[in-house]
């Protein structure tokens, strides 16, 4: 039988259909390593903080994993919140991109991450051995009154307007020495732009530092 199955998995291997390729063999991560390293360290510190860690824009949850093996690791328990829509981009905001910001996408922004499924995330959060809070939501209607204070929160729904609409909430719930990392600060990529233009917008309105780290993370900070 164990041979069998050690067969059926090297056969298995050896004929991945070209259409599964993207989900077996590929760098799991929407995350480069370096980038991963400036997540956990921020984590990290903001663990001793009296506030939530939200994800918001979780997508598949390969992220979402690898911080929470990050505080099983250091015997940490975090109260760990997601919040997607599970269904992809809002066509609300794909619209805004396109007819508002005048952007010219090289992908079709509606279909990109409409594949998931909360039950399915919830499935493989439970066979990864971790617990947390998830939330179906479009970002910008979401009830904010769920979760009282943050203490590290990644924002990474990439586009303009769900981006611009919750940034204020956000630092608002942000306990003292917290932190916000939105994502897609990249000023240069030619579709997922409008992160950085709403990142930029709001610390010029709160006469914030700009701080921008390996390439896209940009960082908000609240003063201890
Ligand atoms: C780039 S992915 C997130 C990647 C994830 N943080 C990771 O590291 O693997 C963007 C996610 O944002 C979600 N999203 C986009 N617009 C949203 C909105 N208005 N409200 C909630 N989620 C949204 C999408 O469904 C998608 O799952």
């Amino acid at each position: 039988m164990k041979a069998l199955k050690t067969q059926a998995k090297i056969f298995l291997r050896k004929n991945i259909p070209a259409g599964w390729k993207g989900y077996l063999m590929k760098y799991p991560y929407m995350f480069t390593p370096a980038q991963m390293l400036t997540l956990c360290d921020f984590a990290l510190r903001a663990a001793d903080k009296k506030g939530a860690f939200v994800e918001i824009g979780c997508a598949y949850g390969n992220t979402t994993i690898f911080l929470n093996k990050l505080f099983q690791d250091h015997a940490l328990n975090v109260d760990y919140h997601v919040i997607d829509t599970f269904s992809g981009f809002t066509p609300e905001d794909v619209d805004y991109e396109i007819e508002g910001r005048k952007l010219k996408p090289s992908v079709n922004m509606q279909y990109v991450f409409s594949d998931n499924d909360p039950t399915w995330f919830k499935e493989k959060m439970d066979y990864n051995g971790v617990d947390l809070a998830i939330h179906q939501s479009d970002i910008v209607k979401f009830d904010f009154s769920k979760i009282e204070n943050i203490a590290f929160c990644l924002f990474d729904v990439d586009l303009y307007k769900p981006t611009a609409a919750v940034l204020p909430t956000l630092y608002e719930k942000l306990v003292p020495g917290g932190v916000l990392v939105i994502d897609d600060c990249d000023k240069d990529d030619p579709n997922w732009n409008g992160a950085y233009q709403a990142y930029m917008e709001f610390i010029k309105e709160k006469g914030l530092p700009e701080n921008i780290m390996n390439r896209k993370l940009g960082i908000i900070q609240k003063a201890s």
